[in-house]
């Protein structure tokens, strides 16, 4: 017998430089402050230091969800009548294999359908999980959760998962727009549960994105590595200092590369040039932590109403499970 395969639908242009990097690129680099967009952190290379930062021990969120998944995942499959498990940002899918065994031992469970532009992990994630569970329908889909959510498959009671933390990357008015965006693309009574890191000691917050290593300035100095790569640019990534400070207004960790000495950079396929200062900072991605209460506001202020919450003893993350009104 052939071994099952996962079906890959690839809404995203594989080919980068032709796609949105070149907006991105000229918007978050053609103006002040300048800034990129972390969903290009995301190639082979930084995938697998993403997966390495997930196995520090100062990366507190990684364990705390798990530790949450480990626990109580047969209480979420229980709470929920989700068919579906839609992923998004699903990365390798480590943790969400809890929450599939789980909604899998109720026998409700038909098809996993991971959401992510990183496309070689997602195909990776999604073989391994067709070899696990041969008897479920894995849909992958190469997409972005900014633009993609409405071509996602439907049809049936769909689970949305958004793990990780991934939502607290999103600046506060896009989050309010994806939020949006996702209750209008589900049904009434379908699923969403929402995984968010929370306020707690700013040492611990700040350890967590700057490890000792050096594994975490690797990750974010990785975006102009596929700067250099994809729009053939000429950062020196060497004159960069990975920079990462807890900002108490916004209540999130803000993470920067800050020049050390003043460049030219070139960018000639987003044709563009800038010059970056001495000690001007790039900023390439926030991470907020959320208060309980904000959480279930939130999601209700977009038509998502929230039926219970998880969190680990340590009260470190939280797993918020919401319904479409
Ligand atoms: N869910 C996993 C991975 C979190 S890291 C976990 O909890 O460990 C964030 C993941 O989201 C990465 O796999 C990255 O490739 C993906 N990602 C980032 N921006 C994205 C976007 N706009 N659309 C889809 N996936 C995105
Ligand atoms: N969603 C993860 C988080 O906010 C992403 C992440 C982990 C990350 N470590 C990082 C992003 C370091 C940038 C830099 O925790």
């Amino acid at each position: 017998m052939n071994a099952p395969e996962p079906t890959v639908n690839v809404l995203l242009d594989p080919d980068w430089a032709s796609g949105s990097l070149v907006d991105d690129v000229r918007r978050g680099l053609g103006s002040r402050p300048l800034r990129l967009p972390p969903k290009w952190l995301y190639d082979d290379r930084g995938s697998a230091l993403f997966d390495q930062i997930t196995r520090l021990p100062v990366y507190y969120p990684f364990r705390a969800e798990h530790t949450i998944l480990e626990r109580y995942a047969d209480d979420i499959a229980a709470a929920c009548d989700a068919t579906t498990l839609v992923e998004l940002g699903s990365g390798t899918s480590e943790k969400t294999r809890l929450l599939l065994d789980a909604l899998d031992a109720t026998g409700r469970l038909r098809r996993f359908v991971p959401v992510d532009v990183s496309e070689g992990t997602l195909r990776e994630a999604a073989a391994s999980l067709t070899a696990r569970y041969p008897e479920l329908a894995v849909e992958a889909v190469v997409g972005d959760f900014t633009l993609h959510l409405r071509h996602l498959p439907g049809g049936d009671r769909r689970l949305v998962a958004f793990l990780g933390g991934t939502i607290g990357n999103l600046y506060v008015e896009e989050r309010a727009a994806f939020l949006g965006a996702l209750a209008d693309t589900l049904e009434p009574g379908e699923w969403v549960l929402l995984g968010t890191d929370l306020v707690k000691s700013v040492d611990r917050m700040v350890a967590a994105y700057d490890d000792p290593d050096g594994v975490t300035a690797a990750f974010v100095g990785n975006c102009l590595t596929v700067l250099n790569r994809e729009l053939d640019a000429d950062f020196d990534p060497d004159c960069y200092r990975y920079v990462a400070f807890w900002d108490p207004h916004e209540e999130r960790m803000d993470l920067r590369l800050r020049a050390e000495v003043p460049q030219r950079v070139t960018v000639p396929g987003a044709d563009l040039v800038v010059d970056v200062a001495g000690g001007e900072e790039i900023q390439v991605e926030i991470s907020t932590k959320f208060r309980p209460g904000r959480i279930a506001e939130e999601l209700a202020e977009a038509g998502l109403e929230v039926t219970r919450t998880w969190t680990d003893p340590d009260g470190d993350f939280a797993l918020t499970l919401a319904r479409r009104r």
